[in-house]
């Protein structure tokens, strides 16, 4: 589990990341020449207090925002030089993430958003919805499928933000505080799921955190203070194991949850995995409109063969 051997080559190399934010005459030394490696498959947590330069870290790796100095390669390619047009491509076919807030689209069911990355991989339609019901499904959303954000707790919401980060299975998924709004069950069910799928697809996940128990979950802790990375701390054989970890797919997912009294109908949910496409909704239209304003649509082409 997430040993390395002589040969494999980082996922993830960074090498004297800096990152200064100038407010006024101050500088702000969020990150401080910053070194590591992550390797594939490898569970890796960075935590730290508030303040400490973590989400800075997270969204470099991402790419979402650049370094004042330094280098980042994924993949052996230096994001770090890539022009937003390229990043954007990058990001799509290798990373998924997990927010704090879930940043869900308030107006998408959660089929259409969990859709999202698929559409913007070229998915046909018939394909990425049936990708969405069957991941949303296995994380224990099958009675929430036609549901829209406002109609679901935050700990389902979440649920919609993990199968959304996992559905196009991204060699990364990067999770910034994702169980800092949830109770210390749902953390726990949140946690278990993210590791379970990671561990399932041998996909490397980063972790944010500020919390001790939370980095229990990784194989590799980076504490980080002032923008440093103040020690290292393998958890490989301590690590936190989710209780069917080792049981197929199909067993290591949440029972479904029993259906509660819903705002939404379930009656016209279509038949399941029928493949077809379904008949063009508000939000289908407005997948459509999200791709066109992405600028990617021209870029995309058809993938569904290969998924
Ligand atoms: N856009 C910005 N402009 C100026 N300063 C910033 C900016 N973003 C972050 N900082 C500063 O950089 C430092 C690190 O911020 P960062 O958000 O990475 O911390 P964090 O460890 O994620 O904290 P938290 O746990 O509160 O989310 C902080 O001192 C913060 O004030
Ligand atoms: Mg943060």
């Amino acid at each position: 589990m997430a040993e390395k051997t002589a040969e494999q080559k980082p996922a993830i190399q960074i090498r004297g990341l800096t990152k200064i934010f100038t407010l006024g005459k101050e500088k702000v030394y969020a990150l401080n020449g910053i070194d590591l490696d992550i390797y594939p498959t490898e569970i890796v947590c960075l935590l730290g207090t508030s303040g400490s330069g973590k989400s800075t870290l997270l969204n470099m790796m991402a790419g979402l925002e650049k370094p004042t100095k330094g280098v980042i390669t994924i993949f052996g390619e230096r994001i770090d030089k890539m022009n937003e047009r390229k990043l954007a491509m990058f990001r799509q076919k290798y990373m998924g993430f997990v927010f704090q807030a879930y940043n869900l689209l308030p107006n998408l069911t959660a089929i259409d958003n969990v859709s999202l990355p698929l559409a913007f991989a070229g998915v046909k339609k018939s394909v990425r919805t049936k990708k969405a019901k069957k991941m949303l499904k296995l994380c224990g959303l099958g009675k929430r499928m036609r549901h829209k954000p406002t109609q679901m707790s935050g700990g389902q919401q979440q649920r919609v933000g993990i199968a959304r980060a996992f559905v196009a299975t991204p060699k990364i998924v990067f999770a910034d505080e994702p169980t800092g709004n949830l109770d210390t069950h749902t953390t726990i069910e949140i946690m278990e799921m993210m590791v379970r799928m990671s561990r399932e697809n041998h996909q490397t996940l980063v972790i944010v955190t500020h919390d001790i128990e939370i980095a229990g979950y990784a194989d590799k802790i980076y504490h980080i203070i002032d923008g440093k990375i103040s020690a290292v701390e393998d958890n490989r054989g301590k690590q936190i194991i989710p209780a069917d970890a080792e049981a197929g797919a199909a067993e290591a997912v949440p029972k479904e949850e029993t259906p509660v009294e819903s705002a939404v109908s379930e009656q016209n949910e279509p038949p399941e995995d029928s493949g077809k496409n379904l008949p063009d909704t508000e939000d289908d239209i407005r997948i459509e409109n999200i791709l066109k304003n992405s600028g990617l649509s021209n870029e995309i082409h058809t993938e569904e063969e290969q998924i």
